[in-house]
């Protein structure tokens, strides 16, 4: 069987990140070779290196200029990528080397609440805002333009008459631990 690398790009805390090592430490088909940050003093930092995963610090500069990414996706031979809260924009020659094989996952139904500033607890406020009835996460293929790469799947969840940011913030996370590795998983091993 062949195995595929798996790099993951996380900014923040990495609840994600950590769920899809976990829930992949024990397949024979993907490998996570490392976590990648912009950030040093980011939790998922510290918590992957903890449980034994390589971790690759990069400047908020080589995420911008990409060499360094483009140059050590290639030396790690990286089959597929992953974007766990990873807050910079991806380079356009990283894209352009992994086509449909970035995935992101982002806090809302996209179209709706994507693009520029819409990340975190501004996605929820915005949408409690509106006084949607239902919010749910967008795992999706990462492509030149934010948040518009081809969706790989949904999942949605209703939004109460008493619903806080809170509330709403924790349905989200359940969702994304309950569904974000199985589609990760499910997409490369179709591929
Ligand atoms: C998640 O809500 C994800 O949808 C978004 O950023 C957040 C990352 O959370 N893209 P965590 O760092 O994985 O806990």
């Amino acid at each position: 069987m062949i195995i595929k690398r798996l790099a993951i790009f996380a900014s923040g805390t990495g609840s994600n990140a950590l769920n899809i090592i976990q829930s992949f430490s024990s397949l024979s088909s993907i490998e996570v070779a490392f976590v990648l940050s912009n950030n040093p003093s980011a939790k998922i930092v510290n918590a992957a290196k903890e449980i034994g995963v390589n971790v690759e610090l990069v400047s908020n500069e080589e995420v911008s200029t990409g060499k360094a990414i483009v140059d050590l996706c290639k030396r790690e031979q990286i089959d597929y990528i992953v974007l766990a809260g990873f807050l910079r924009k991806i380079p356009s020659e990283l894209i352009a080397l992994y086509p449909n094989k970035i995935i992101n996952i982002h806090p809302s139904l996209l179209p709706k609440y994507g693009g520029k500033g819409m990340y975190g607890a501004n996605v929820h406020a915005a949408v409690l805002e509106n006084k949607e009835k239902e919010s749910g996460i967008t795992i999706h293929f990462v492509n030149e333009e934010f948040d518009k790469g081809e969706i790989i799947a949904q999942f949605r969840c209703p939004i109460s008459e008493v619903e806080t940011l809170a509330s709403l913030q924790e349905k989200i996370h359940a969702l994304e631990q309950a569904n974000f590795p199985t589609v990760i998983k499910n997409t490369i091993e179709h591929d």
